[in-house]
């Protein structure tokens, strides 16, 4: 076996985050090897890393991370040493509909990678688990503050509800078991290779074909946003420097009305391929349940302690991804034929 500086398991790399990080990370640290552990579900697409697949320091496994004895087995094979944690299910709106399948994959599933983690550790003390995590553990704010890493959880939807629950596992096996974790909790990411369930991506789709762009509520909700390569570079810079048992708040200082948001995406695409205004497709249309008003992060502990700052501004961040959009039209389609159209259907017919 080649020996490699380090050995990590990347879970859930073939989704959003995780393709944009392994993209980042594989190039950049040429003498670790990643594994990417992912059971390729309906978020998952192989397709985002084929650049990677005839690096020598990069491997595919597919496994679901609920499968304690397939992970334990595949941490062993590799002789991992670190895991970054990033499968989960992932979406508000779905977790709305079906509660139990997040439960499972993120609770149960981050319990049983900890339990893999727990046995390597006890052979190899470098084993470090940096546990990547969301703002929304933290609840809605209102029209003032901050979530700051010492902010009381209280999550409100089942996502936000799951993710707090692996996040109070991941510090129980540190605490209790010594196991060396990190946790990082972000704000709403957005870029490349993001599923287009997510409000971003779902408006690019729906105002370029003409479609209601449907706004839920009154679209006064606010979200902090951050380009997913700050994100990834904050995960590194985590993973390196941060310190063993601590939490750190990501967050990109760009709060934004999702009302005024869309209309960035109609100027936007008005302005590139023409045949506007697309701001009269907007519907305001029945709210989300138990939607959270606003989400903030002050990211003050990861700037001071361990020099991370976001590189991409809003404006910015949002052409680089209208573009990559644009440019990418197979990869969207694919993601919104089949399966895509029923969820669609179910979410917004009735809205
Ligand atoms: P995503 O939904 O795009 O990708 C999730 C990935 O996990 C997919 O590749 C999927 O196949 C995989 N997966 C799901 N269940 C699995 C299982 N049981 N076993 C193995 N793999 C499984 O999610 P994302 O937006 O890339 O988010 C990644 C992580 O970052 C999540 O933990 C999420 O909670 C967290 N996060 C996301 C955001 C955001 O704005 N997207 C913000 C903060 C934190
Ligand atoms: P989303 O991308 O689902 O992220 P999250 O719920 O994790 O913040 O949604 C971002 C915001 O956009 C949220 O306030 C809900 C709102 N939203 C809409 O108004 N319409 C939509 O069709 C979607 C998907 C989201």
């Amino acid at each position: 076996m080649t020996e490699f500086k380090r050995r990590i398991a990347v879970t859930g790399g073939a989704g959003f985050i995780g393709s944009n990080l392994l993209l980042y990370l594989v190039p950049k640290y040429p003498d670790y090897l990643f594994v990417n552990i992912d059971s390729l579900t309906y978020a998952g697409n192989l397709k985002n890393l084929v650049s990677l697949e005839d690096s020598p320091s990069y491997r595919f496994e597919r496994i679901d991370i609920r499968e304690r004895e397939a992970v334990t087995a595949c941490f062993e094979r590799y002789r991992i040493d670190s895991v970054i944690h990033l499968a989960a299910e992932s979406h508000v709106d779905r977790s709305i509909d079906g509660p139990l399948l997040f439960v499972e994959t993120n609770v149960l599933g981050t319990a049983s990678l900890l339990d893999a983690a727990l046995t390597r550790y006890r052979a190899d003390k470098r084993f470090r688990f940096l546990h990547v995590s969301t703002d929304e553990v933290y609840g809605s704010l209102g029209a003032t503050g901050y979530f700051t890493e010492t902010t009381p959880f209280s999550p409100n939807s089942p996502y936000s509800a799951s993710k707090a629950a692996a996040d109070h596992l991941v510090r129980a096996y540190h605490v209790t078991y010594g196991l060396d974790t990190v946790t990082t909790n972000c704000s709403n990411n957005y870029g490349p290779y993001q599923f287009p369930e997510k409000l971003i991506p779902l408006m690019f789709r729906n105002a370029r074909d003409r479609l209601k762009l449907p706004v839920y509520g009154d679209g006064s909700n606010v979200r902090d946003w951050l380009y997913v390569e700050d994100h990834c570079r904050a995960l590194d810079i985590v993973f390196h420097k941060g310190l063993s048992g601590e939490t750190y708040n990501i967050g990109g200082h760009n709060e934004i009305t999702n009302l005024e948001l869309v209309g960035k995406i109609c100027t936007l695409l008005d302005s590139i391929i023409g045949g506007g205004p697309r701001e009269k497709l907007i519907e305001f249309v029945t709210d989300r349940p138990g939607h959270d008003h606003r989400y903030a992060i002050d990211a003050t502990k990861i700037e001071k302690e361990l020099g991370w700052t976001p590189d991409v501004s809003f404006d910015e961040g949002l052409a680089r991804t209208i573009r990559w959009y644009l440019d990418n039209e197979e990869w969207l389609e694919e993601c919104i034929s089949g399966e895509y159209q029923n969820y669609y259907e179910k979410m917004y017919a009735d809205r």
